[in-house]
């Protein structure tokens, strides 16, 4: 069933696709969705991936992924979130592709989130939040995030950009806009997943029924 709303969610995003878009590919299993619907619908565009595995399905369906190193101006992206709320404030980054995928988000004229009905909260912060770190800086920012009111894990493995992912857990985030400001002050704190401005529209499926909610 929640697969189910996942793929409904995609398809209604995807649905915004038009011929000629240059199209962001968030990371996720719900994004998987929505790279499977363009694949079938035989799209006409172009991408860039936030992931070396959403880059890897789009390509092995014969979508053209472009490298982001070379674009400044996505036109539609689609992407996944751990947890999102009625202001449109998401917690990303489950999949630890948080940092690629704010920039993307940023570069894009729109960027729309797809979730099953379990994302949506009344407001973000129960889930962890992953924050993307330079290996050498992992206590520094650890002792940094804890003084912030964070039970913190080291996330086993690397980034696509070969870096460590700490996971805080905050319970809940009262001022999420200020402590967004205090993980981006932290020296080595390379980026996180709030995206409180980022989003502007987000589908969710619940029970086979798709809520669209616009900013
Ligand atoms: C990866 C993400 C994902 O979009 C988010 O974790 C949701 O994933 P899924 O659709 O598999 O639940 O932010 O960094």
């Amino acid at each position: 069933m929640r697969d189910e709303d996942k793929r409904l969610a995609a398809e209604a995003a995807v649905a915004e696709v038009r011929d000629g878009m240059l199209v962001g590919l968030g990371t996720g299993s719900t994004v998987a969705f929505a790279i499977a619907a363009l694949i079938a619908r035989g799209a006409r565009i172009e991408t860039v991936a936030t992931s070396i595995d959403s880059a890897a399905k789009a390509r092995a369906g014969g979508l053209v992924v472009r490298d982001f190193a070379d674009v400044a101006r996505v036109d539609l992206t689609i992407d996944g979130a751990d947890e999102v709320d009625a202001r449109l404030f998401a917690i990303k980054g489950a999949g630890g592709a948080m940092l690629r995928e704010k920039i993307v988000a940023a570069a894009s004229v729109r960027m729309v989130v797809i979730a099953d009905g379990s994302k949506r909260v009344a407001a973000i912060g129960a889930a962890k939040l992953p924050v993307e770190v330079l290996p050498f800086a992992r206590a520094f920012v650890a002792d940094r995030l804890a003084a912030l009111g964070a039970a913190v894990t080291v996330r086993d493995g690397v980034t696509d950009n070969g870096n460590i992912v700490l996971d805080a857990r905050f319970g809940a985030i009262p001022d999420p806009a200020a402590l967004a400001r205090a993980i981006a002050a932290i020296p080595g704190a390379l980026g996180h997943g709030l995206f409180l401005s980022q989003v502007d529209a987000a589908y969710i499926a619940d029970d086979g029924v798709v809520t669209r909610l616009e900013r």
